[in-house]
């Protein structure tokens, strides 16, 4: 049982643990994204959270970073390392950006649209 001191917490990265995530090399993501905020000394600036599925399953191994609403897709653990350095200097991860909540933005990554919510 945690219950971590959020004061400075910028950044909440969800890291799918679904299966089709775990499948994608999800375990060895989220330890590698983990390693590296340590290895920068970002504990305090970016909190991890192992999820279950997200429902972008095609997309896996999926990564989403709040309060940015930024989705990412196919993220492996040198990805998983870069996205970690790029929110350190404030930065997103542009080659696996594959949905973002801010109204004008432009994901560049090509990925399946999904089916439609009724
Ligand atoms: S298992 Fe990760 S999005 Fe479904």
């Amino acid at each position: 049982m945690s219950t971590w001191n959020l004061q400075g917490t910028s950044c909440h990265l969800l890291i799918c643990n679904g299966g089709s995530c775990m499948r994608q090399q999800g375990e060895e993501v989220t330890v590698a994204i983990r390693e590296e905020i340590t290895r920068l000394e970002a504990d305090r600036l970016i909190h991890t959270t192992r999820t279950r599925c997200n429902g972008r399953c095609l997309d896996a191994c999926v990564v989403i970073a709040y309060p940015q609403g930024l989705w990412y897709k196919e993220m492996t653990p040198e990805t998983g390392k870069q996205l970690v350095r790029k929110l350190v200097s404030g930065d997103r991860l542009e080659t696996n950006l594959v949905y973002a909540f801010e109204p004008d933005a432009v994901a560049t990554g090509a990925s399946v649209t999904g089916i439609d919510k009724a």
